[in-house]
């Protein structure tokens, strides 16, 4: 049996209300600081009357305690109560009969674990993670136990397993987490996910999520303005993941030359092949896996000394696979590889598939949000030309996962190739435009609201709050890669184009040995080395892979906008720190 010790929540409830207190540097009872910038607001979004009808319910809320829940509907406000959860079991929350005080006091508790864990995620003297082996975490940790039990637990265990599963978590969000493409944590996009979830609702029809429908079909359409596509027109959708929308993108190609794949199967289509980068992201030989192509029909395209696809070689490509009686379907140009960050030529790219006659996607679900800088757009020149594109919000422009597009240029396309008019969902008789109930293009049924915490964020920051947000953050991996390029002990991998940057580092007994086999074996374990290193003392955290024939090397991606110059010379210090002696 694994260990349960019986852990006072209401310790760690009061000391962080105490902390809290103390940071804010406010009472209990000090009124929450006027909310900004209301009037643009209301003046966008209200009638007069209404205006004013917000204001007063501001100003009156502005009155009362920080910690007041407003209940809206019942005009009930609910203050935070020391509450004995220990004899406190789910079935006392709502709805049970007398449930909404137990409950309104359990929510106030979690949302003081939630605001108590972001505020340290940008405390740098917070570490990135408390690193535990899996079995550590198995045998369970102190109050805190994975193992799932017959008899229900109280709910004070249940906000000790709140709070430990953040504990022993990984802060993504802190300035200092570098390792993956999805980084940050954006207080607007968090408050969205709270909100979807209390909204609870599934995407497939209007009738269940008429507003977040519609926010979703206005979002694609602005998305798809900025792609270039005339007057936005065209389809999409929001998918849980670029790999998902990149699966749309050659099911839609395939639809387009071969519909009677949807009926029949492959079996009715000649041999289809693909083709993509040898660096593009390994999802596009997933989707060919899982749709039936096989991975030997997607043909790896070589690339220049910057990773980029080399035309000529499609062009060679595409020849040598005509004739030997192969039908060439589908190119993927990657915007933003996902190791070094390239940008295929788009343009060169497009000339071919329309020689041809070949579907052009454009795998951007990593660099596709530089289509919202003036300064970086330019590396997609072309894009406008694709038939399909990859779009991860929930990537560069620091949306919280999951936030995806799969952006279509012809319309019609997507609904065809998955619609399955299931009668008890898309009945065509319904009292609205059936059109919004968009549902049937997706290949899932229930579908999560993607769309809200991106919408939210979008009205919050402004297309130019975006802007500058991806500015900053190519800015920051210029300073780092000025910063490496001829410093003692770093070696580039390739020049950035993107905000990764790749390069080695050598520890000093490492620098003065002669090239060849030794020095390559023993510089390839020096990233995991210092990666470990970092992990255990839960300073930072980045990323390190080898690529072909080049051995382990780090690669840095800036997507964080909580990261500033000194996060990355912590960075470099903290690797010159562990990797000194290797
Ligand atoms: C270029 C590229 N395409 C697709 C994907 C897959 O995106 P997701 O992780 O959202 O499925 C990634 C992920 O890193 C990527 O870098």
């Amino acid at each position: 049996m694994l260990r349960r010790s019986a852990p006072s929540y209401q310790d760690h409830a009061s000391f962080s209300r105490t902390m809290y207190r103390n940071t804010r540097n406010v009472s209990a009872d000090s009124p929450p600081p006027p909310p900004r910038r209301r009037l643009g607001f209301l003046q966008k979004n209200n009638s007069l009357e209404e205006r004013s009808r917000i204001v007063s319910s501001f100003k009156e809320r502005s009155a009362r305690n920080l910690m007041s829940c407003d209940n809206s509907g019942q005009e009930t406000r609910y203050r935070r109560t020391e509450t004995d959860f220990s004899n406190m079991y789910a079935r006392d929350l709502l709805p049970a009969k007398n449930g909404e005080e137990p409950t309104m006091q359990f929510l106030l508790e979690v949302v003081d674990i939630l605001t108590n864990y972001i505020r340290k995620t940008f405390d740098r003297s917070t570490k990135v993670l408390d690193f535990h082996h899996p079995h550590q975490l198995l045998e369970g940790m102190e109050g805190f136990n994975l193992e799932l039990s017959d008899q229900p637990e109280s709910l004070e265990q249940i906000l000790v397993d709140c709070r430990d599963t953040l504990k022993y978590g990984v802060r993504t969000g802190h300035p200092r987490f570098f390792n993956q493409l999805s980084t940050g944590l954006d207080i607007v996009g968090l408050a969205g996910e709270w909100l979807t979830s209390t909204a609870n609702t599934n995407m497939f029809t209007y009738e269940i999520a008429p507003v977040f429908v519609l926010m979703e079909q206005l979002t694609l359409k602005k998305m798809r303005e900025i792609v270039g596509w005339r007057d936005g027109e065209g389809d999409g959708i929001f998918s849980p993941g670029g790999a998902i929308s990149n699966m749309y993108s050659v099911m839609v190609a395939r639809y387009k030359f071969f519909p009677e794949v949807k009926n029949k199967g492959m079996s009715v289509a000649p041999r289809l092949v693909l083709f993509t980068s040898e660096h593009s992201h390994y999802s596009i030989k997933k989707a060919s896996a899982a749709l039936g192509f096989g991975t030997e029909n997607v043909i790896l395209l070589s690339t220049d000394e910057r990773g980029r696809v080399i035309p000529a070689d499609l062009e060679a490509k595409v020849i040598a696979a005509k004739q030997k009686g192969y039908v060439p379907l589908y190119v993927n140009a990657t915007a933003g590889t996902t190791v070094y960050g390239a940008f295929d030529p788009i343009n060169e790219i497009a000339d071919i598939c329309e020689k041809y006659n070949i579907w052009l996607h454009v795998d951007g679900a990593w660099g596709g949000s530089l289509l919202m800088s003036r300064n970086h757009r330019h590396k997609l020149s072309g894009v406008e030309r694709a038939n399909s594109v990859t779009w991860n919000p929930h990537k560069m422009m620091g949306v919280p996962l999951q936030c995806s597009a799969i952006l279509v240029r012809e319309r019609g396309l997507l609904q065809g190739c998955n619609s399955l008019c299931a009668g008890y969902l898309f009945q065509p008789d319904k009292q609205y435009d059936v059109t919004y109930d968009t549902g049937d293009k997706a290949i899932q049924c229930g579908r999560h609201v993607d769309i809200f915490k991106f919408w939210l964020m979008w009205k919050a920051k402004g297309t130019i709050g975006f802007e500058h947000h991806i500015d900053k953050c190519l800015d920051l991996s210029m300073y780092l890669y000025n910063k490496i390029k001829n410093r003692e002990g770093y070696k580039m991998v390739y020049d950035p184009q993107h905000t990764n940057v790749c390069f080695w580092y050598y520890p000093p007994s490492l620098r003065g040995l002669p090239e060849g086999e030794e020095k390559r074996e023993r510089l390839h374990k020096v990233a995991p080395k210092i990666k470990a290193m970092m992990m255990e003392s839960g300073t930072t955290m980045v990323g390190y892979q080898p690529q072909g024939d080049k051995v382990n090397f780090f690669r840095m991606v800036i997507s964080n906008p909580a990261a500033t110059r000194s996060d990355i010379d912590f960075l470099t210090q903290e690797i010159e720190r562990l990797g000194h002696d290797l």
